[in-house]
């Protein structure tokens, strides 16, 4: 059946193809003047997606029963928008002005310096002697960072040689330093922060007042991680079966105001920051990808792009979680690169593409992980492929990318950090030069024998993706970016009451550092 109004719009349709099917499977049975309208914003048109593929264009024309509670078709957005508006310049884009740019993008030749990345280094046979290896050298790595950067109030000593002269370190008189990996953390009953600090030598129990005025960041409140390298002072406490070390303070490794690095200004262009693509997804949103394309043809700020830095889950895989299958549109893991090749095909030619894994990609999960594939680089033209974490440089400004798996690991571990807030996570980050502490948390880990999650240079941009929200800021002089996503909110994401911040495409000017954030949604 269908009413007098929603007819003329029928009429109107060149193809009515796409409406019948989205009806069908819809059940819808009376196409009243509403049905119809809500119908068409489902129906894909030529003008939106020129051929999506068959698997797409199915899940995106199907309405969701309304008391099923299905998943299925939800609106992904509005198709059936006329032509692309051009993405409004909000958030602070005033300041990011053409004026800053004196060369177009495709006048400056490229130049990307690799400093690290796993691909074809790991040299890991996964046994207890790398672990013992990767750990040592955490250790050795973060106290070195300590000792030179003056961040301890006098030089460590070993846990072995403190517990021998434990009598004499029984005082206030007698403060030492320590300096060893963090594990079994724990509140007691009173307030005091507890744990276990281990160097090569052996553990010693530690406890920790938090300091009356000490702010919700002092690890005594906000915790520390397990596997974090830190160091203590304080005194033994005697008397107890079990001397316990009675810890003052707790130190982290330096981090002192960064003075970052430019490109010159005859090389001002900008990079571009995106993560968690996701194609293959139902919720990929494709509309969305099309209008970036559109400014990537139209906006003359597009001109000053010379990167684009795709920081893993470029598509949403196959097998990652249980029950994935019925959330995926494109179901073979080829196809789904396949996909997100011809979405970057789009870019302009004068775009260097940057692509790193993360923990949806196909390749192995422990980090450091190595680049994708190259059968599956194959289908793509000029991107440059690197492992993850990648550290790099694009003219002389050192960037630190990072996929950001272990996030999920600094929501569980910290107070303070929360899925809203992956700052946080990566602000704790750089506090304790390292990028993924935990061992046998969320994040799996490769033990390389030179554990190379460690900060060893503070970047001028870090960049992290992973939990699908969007930052852009600024901590002691490191630019950071929590890079956006293209994917609309999950099932998953939703029960847990969740709002991703997805299609909000992060650019930096490379001379000025001056950061701009264009939303697509
Ligand atoms: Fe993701
Ligand atoms: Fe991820």
């Amino acid at each position: 059946m269908i009413g007098r109004a929603a007819q003329e719009k029928v009429q109107s349709l060149p193809d009515l193809a796409p409406l019948i099917e989205a009806a069908q499977s819809s059940n819808v049975v009376m196409l009243s003047e509403r049905a119809i309208d809500e119908i068409l914003t489902l129906v894909p048109t030529e003008r939106t997606i020129e051929t999506p593929p068959a698997t797409l264009r199915t899940a995106q024309a199907t309405l969701a029963d309304p008391e099923s509670h299905s998943p299925l078709g939800r609106t992904l957005a509005p198709v059936v928008s006329t032509e692309p508006t051009p993405a409004p310049r909000r958030h602070g884009l005033s300041h990011y002005s053409l004026d800053d740019f004196p060369m177009e993008a495709k006048d400056v030749d490229s130049e990307i310096e690799i400093h690290f990345d796993i691909t074809g280094h790991s040299t890991t046979e996964g046994k207890m002697f790398d672990m013992q290896s990767c750990f040592t050298d955490r250790l050795r790595q973060i106290r070195q960072m300590m000792i030179v950067g003056r961040s301890l109030p006098r030089r460590p000593i070993s846990n072995s040689e403190a517990w021998r002269n434990r009598q004499r370190y029984s005082s206030t008189d007698y403060e030492i330093t320590l300096v060893g990996l963090v594990s079994e953390t724990r509140w007691a009953r009173s307030g005091n922060f507890n744990f276990v600090i281990e160097d090569e030598t052996m553990q010693i129990r530690c406890s920790l007042k938090p300091p009356s005025g000490a702010s919700n960041l002092h690890p005594a409140l906000d915790g520390l991680m397990n596997d974090d390298v830190v160091g203590v002072s304080g005194h033994f406490l005697i008397g107890e079966r079990n001397p316990l070390f009675l810890a003052n303070d707790i130190h982290m490794p330096p981090l002192g105001r960064h003075s970052k690095a430019t490109a010159s200004e005859d090389e001002a262009v900008s990079a571009a920051f995106l993560s968690d693509v996701h194609v293959g997804s139902k919720t990929f949103l494709a509309p969305q990808w099309e209008k970036m394309i559109e400014w990537f043809r139209t906006d003359p700020l597009a001109r000053t792009v010379k990167y684009f830095v795709l920081s893993g889950d470029g598509v949403d895989g196959v097998g990652i979680y249980p029950g994935q299958q019925r959330h995926l549109a494109i179901t073979d893991l080829f196809n789904q690169y396949g996909e997100l090749a011809r979405l970057l095909e789009g870019l302009p030619d004068w775009v260097d593409l940057m692509i790193l894994p993360g923990n949806h990609d196909a390749v192995r999960p422990a980090e450091p992980q190595p680049a994708l594939d190259p059968e599956i680089q194959q289908d793509y033209s000029d991107a440059v492929f690197v492992g993850n974490p990648c550290d790099f440089s694009l003219h002389g400004v050192r960037i630190l990318s990072y996929h950001g798996k272990s996030i999920d690991d600094f929501v569980a571990g910290l107070r303070s950090v929360t899925y809203s807030t992956p700052e946080l996570a990566m602000k704790a980050m750089l506090e304790r030069r390292h990028l993924a502490p935990s061992w046998g948390g969320k994040t799996p880990l490769s033990p390389e024998p030179e554990d190379r999650m460690v900060i060893s240079t503070v970047p001028d941009i870090f960049v992290t993706g992973h939990v699908h929200g969007h930052y852009a800021g600024n901590y002691k002089g490191t630019t950071m970016i929590h890079s956006s996503t293209w994917q609309d909110q999950t099932d998953y994401q939703r029960m847990l009451g969740f709002q991703p911040k997805p299609c909000i495409l992060t650019v930096v000017n490379l001379h000025t550092h001056a950061t701009a954030s264009i939303p697509f949604a």
